[in-house]
């Protein structure tokens, strides 16, 4: 049985006198996935030219094979990015916009991605349109929501599966159908799912659904799964033009220009790791430690943000004064340099978030110094 927790770090190069509450944002990656890219990183000097000219093909197919047993889909459907963001690059060129269409995103969008779109749209001629969400959500306000922003023009919905500064999760399963219903493509932000939320992209029915394997899938970083279903797989192309851009997909993605493509293949260990932990008994663990964070943060007055995701969530803390950017980025700096302990804070419709990421690596004892340290430190307009 796996043992989570303390005991678990030993894995994991974090320096030992912190506190990490924050895998959600960079990830962090355990010794055995960091030693199978360094085996493929030798594999690459020991015969570059073989590598380049032969390897990178079979071994990034059997990667992308070996992910898709995770997510529901078969390894031909998904292919590898660096990131999200340059995924979100893929999908909006493959739209061919025109002036007047229309795509529609949460208000609470990754700011990356809102940067993507919005510059889609100055390019264009596309507008863009959100829709409004709150800290305390339902699926059928989801719903509601997305149904009052769609229009005969909406030729591109984005939707978050996790959001990223207040951690909720959307029921994605409901709203892809809605979206489909009226015609538009589209793609869904799974940034932090892989490694979180059990995925079925085959049955989602989304044309596109990126994730990151360096967030949950303790995979190295510049390590992205982008899904394209069927219907757009002709035109779903890689962000930078190469030898084989005119291929089809998945292999025009295959080999993009000479570069460090070992953080893909080492997905499929980060996988293996996952798989060794137990996802149902990973999943049980972190319920607990929300639970137990809830409590602590509750005596302070913090509020939960939902419906909250598997391994993040996040409270509102009471505040006697409207919150700004710089409370969030004080808040985090503070914990760090005063109690070191690292978490994720921000604000989001004028609340101050404080955000949790529950790694394997975390247990009730971190929750309980994240308690400890709030009440000596306090926080930005309490
Ligand atoms: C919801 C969401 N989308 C996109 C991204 C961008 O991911 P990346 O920096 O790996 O491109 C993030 C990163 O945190 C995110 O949370």
């Amino acid at each position: 049985m796996t043992v989570f927790g303390r005991p678990l770090r030993s894995d994991f190069l974090l320096q030992a006198d912190g506190i990490f509450l924050n895998n959600g944002s960079f990830g962090s990656v355990p010794a055995p996935v960091r030693s199978a890219q360094q085996g493929w990183r030798d594999t690459v000097e020991t015969q570059p030219d073989i590598f380049f000219r032969e390897t990178i093909y079979t071994a990034t197919r059997a990667a992308a094979a070996r992910v898709a047993r995770l997510c529901g889909t078969v390894g031909e459907a998904l292919v590898f990015t660096p990131n999200v963001t340059e995924s979100v690059a893929v999908v909006l060129a493959a739209m061919d916009f025109k002036a007047g269409d229309e795509i529609l995103l949460l208000d609470v969008a990754y700011a990356a991605v809102r940067r993507a779109v919005d510059v889609t749209c100055r390019r264009t001629g596309a507008v863009v349109r959100t829709i409004p969400t709150g800290l305390q959500m339902t699926p059928a306000a989801y719903a509601e929501g997305l149904k009052a922003g769609l229009t005969p023009r909406t030729r591109l919905v984005v939707l978050d599966h996790i959001v990223s500064p207040t951690a909720q999760m959307l029921p994605i399963e409901d709203l892809v159908p809605i979206a489909k219903a009226q015609g538009a493509r589209v793609f869904v932000d799974g940034a932090h799912a892989l490694g979180q939320v059990a995925l079925d992209l085959d049955a989602l029915g989304a044309d596109w659904y990126a994730t990151n394997a360096h967030k949950w899938l303790f995979t190295p970083r510049g390590s992205c799964l982008l899904y394209a279903g069927p219907e757009v797989r002709a035109v779903t192309r890689p962000a930078i033009v190469s030898h084989y851009y005119e291929d089809a997909y998945p292999r025009c993605f295959d080999y993009v220009g000479t570069r460090d493509v070992t953080a893909y293949l080492a997905a499929a260990d980060g996988a293996d790791y996952l798989d060794d932990l137990g996802f149902d008994a990973l999943t049980a663990h972190r319920a607990a430690l929300i639970g137990a964070a809830n409590t602590a943060l509750g005596k302070f007055g913090g509020t939960l943000v939902t419906p909250h995701a598997p391994a993040l969530a996040a409270w509102a803390l009471p505040q006697s004064r409207a919150a700004d950017t710089a409370d969030g980025l004080a808040l985090m700096k503070a914990l760090w340099d005063e109690a070191k302990i690292q978490i994720a804070a921000n604000v989001t419709h004028g609340r101050l978030l404080l955000r949790l990421s529950l790694q394997a690596y975390v247990d009730l004892q971190d929750i309980a110094a994240l308690a400890a340290a709030l009440d000596r430190l306090g926080w930005p307009g309490r």
